[in-house]
């Protein structure tokens, strides 16, 4: 599986796009391992690492809302803490051999382009205006 990052969902932001390029690299990078047979303990590590970065971008972006007094706050935070606390409990089911990788990243992939295609983009021209 190559999930791309396209310029359609670029959000006008150079460093808010690179994160999310980073989002797909990690994503990307579980299924590869994933598929060629990487052991299970090899790719919760992977995961775990993809939701570190996850929790980075999130606080990156909401840091910048704060600091630039942006009215979508609350709703675009919420929007974060709903897709860690999935992301978070399809872990959980994963390290219990209840679900396969797949559904992690189906479901990331899946939050992440209607995400980045209204809230990240409202972000985005919010910054452009500043
Ligand atoms: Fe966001
Ligand atoms: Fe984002």
């Amino acid at each position: 599986m190559k999930i791309k990052w396209t310029k359609e969902l670029s959000v006008n932001n150079e460093r808010i796009d690179i994160e999310h390029q980073m989002y797909f690299d990690l994503l990307n990078h579980i299924c590869n391992e994933s598929e060629k047979g990487a052991s299970k303990e090899r790719v919760v590590r992977l995961i775990n690492e993809f939701v570190q970065f996850v929790r980075f971008h999130f606080m990156s972006e909401e840091n910048v809302m704060i600091d630039t007094g942006y009215s979508g706050y609350a709703e675009h935070t919420r929007a974060h803490n709903y897709c860690l606390e999935s992301v978070k409990t399809k872990v959980f089911a994963f390290k219990n051999d209840e679900i396969a990788v797949e559904e992690i990243v189906d479901f990331a992939v899946e939050w992440f382009f209607m995400h980045v295609s209204s809230l990240d983009k409202q972000l985005g021209k919010h910054l452009a205006l500043l």
